[in-house]
């Protein structure tokens, strides 16, 4: 049985491709995207199913979807995604075969097999034999950070070899030792097929789990895993790459009218370190304050939520505020440079959307000027600026309330903001849009 896997995530690709392997007589074809994918099905004339991911960049899931109907072509398309199948925008669920829903990959195909056998799919005149040994990315095991089961390798066309035991660490060391000698996948026996592949989904998944649950929590738990992971690695790719499913999460909620102020809620309610509460609040309100000014076209809150998400992850002390840190300042060097050290990070990123980078530099600018680290005053701040500026007052404020043990009331919020300060420029059209904004209290 032939398919052909349309995903841009390598471990999830991996994931999956691993997953199919397993049943005996199937074979792979990737993709990486739909415009890939759709050069790949005119070439292609033996393919019995598509599994296809929905968030890409080019072409989203459901325009492959759309091509694979329009072309009449013989082969079951099958979504897998985060999110509700029902909110997806070019998506046909009446034409889906199914829809699995990440995380729970191997279930959604353990699924999926039983329907293609109990339909008749595929070459099911030859049954393929299990084979002895599957192979396993390095780069998942890897991702897993510990050995799911024993680990082999292939020395020769005779010879397989042990190499690591099931439980073992799998190190950055041990990541570096294997792709340096261009190694790229282990072997693992058929027995140990299902065991592993529900260990790695287990540990990858962390990262996207119940991401469409109206469950704040996980967005914060998210957030807390990108705070840890710039500590000991810095702002890399991954980290963006997470930041970016935490984006696509806010502005979905808030695109789709869901309930802002129990999300809110939520977030306040529950004890956590500072910063990944107070950056997922902010990407909320900031979006929330947007819409309420009708700049709420999708590449305007995605720069929103994704400053909010990146711009504080350069704080060290995440257990304390920032109206602390600026107190203490003077002496904190660290904090006074994490505006220009995020930016500068992110400029250099093209996968960063434009003006993520000028919104981290000037969010602790002040319209007055008395800011850091320019000092710039109304003048020269970006109007995207000044709203993530008195958005972020707002998350600053209500945490404080909540500190404090205080109900939390859009009018408590309202009347510790100094309304003096933005009656100006671009701060001034922000300031009057929230007065009505509804975001706290029952
Ligand atoms: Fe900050
Ligand atoms: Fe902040």
């Amino acid at each position: 049985m032939k398919f052909l896997l349309i995903e841009d995530e390598d471990e999830i690709r991996e994931l999956i491709r691993f997953n199919i392997e397993l049943e005996p007589g199937t074979h792979v074809y990737e993709a990486r995207n739909g415009t890939d994918a759709v050069e790949l099905l005119q070439k292609l004339k033996d393919v019995d199913v598509i599994i296809c991911d929905y968030q890409m960049p080019g072409m989203n899931g459901g325009q492959v979807q759309k091509y694979v109907v329009n072309q009449n072509l013989p082969c079951k398309f099958v979504l897998s995604s985060a999110y509700d199948v029902e909110t997806l925008p070019d998506v046909n669920p009446n034409k889906l075969y199914l829809a699995i829903k990440k995380p729970d990959i191997s279930e959604g195909l353990t699924i999926l097999f039983d329907m293609l056998k109990k339909d008749n799919i595929g070459d099911r005149d030859t049954i393929a034999e299990p084979a002895a040994y599957h192979t396993v990315a390095v780069s998942l095991i890897y991702k897993t950070g510990v050995c799911p089961c024993d680990l082999y390798l292939e020395l020769n066309k005779d010879k397989i070899l042990k190499i690591l035991n099931q439980g073992e660490m799998f190190s950055d060391e041990d990541y570096v030792k294997y792709t340096g000698k261009k190694l790229t996948k282990f072997l693992i026996k058929n027995e140990d097929g299902a065991h592993c592949s529900k260990t790695i989904e287990r540990n990858i998944s962390v990262l996207f789990k119940n991401l469409t649950d109206e469950e704040v929590e996980k967005a914060v738990d998210v957030q807390d895993y990108i705070h840890d992971t710039v500590k000991r690695f810095g702002l890399n790719d991954d980290v963006i790459n997470i930041a970016k499913e935490g984006v696509d999460y806010a502005v979905s909620i808030i695109r789709n009218n869901k309930n802002l102020k129990k999300l809110l809620k939520n977030i306040f309610t529950n004890q956590r370190d500072f910063i990944p509460q107070h950056s997922v609040a902010l990407a909320f309100i900031s979006c929330a304050v947007a819409s309420k000014m009708q700049w709420n076209s999708e590449p305007t809150m995605v720069k929103l939520a994704f400053a909010s998400l990146i711009h504080d992850v350069f704080i060290d002390s995440p257990k304390l505020n920032e109206t602390e840190e600026v107190q203490k300042s003077e002496k904190n060097k660290d904090f006074m440079n994490h505006t220009i050290e995020c930016s500068t990070t992110l400029s250099k990123n093209p996968d960063v959307p434009p003006d993520v980078d000028k919104i981290i530099l000037e969010h602790h600018e002040q319209p007055d000027g008395s800011g850091f680290p320019k000092g710039i005053d109304h003048m020269k701040i970006s109007p995207l600026s000044s709203l993530f500026i008195i958005s972020h007052q707002i998350v600053e404020i209500a945490m404080d309330l909540k500190m404090k043990g205080e109900m939390l009331t859009d009018e408590k919020v309202k009347a510790r903001i100094n309304k003096e300060k933005y009656q100006k420029g671009n701060f001034k059209k922000v300031f009057s849009s929230i007065d009505d904004l509804k975001l706290f209290g029952e």
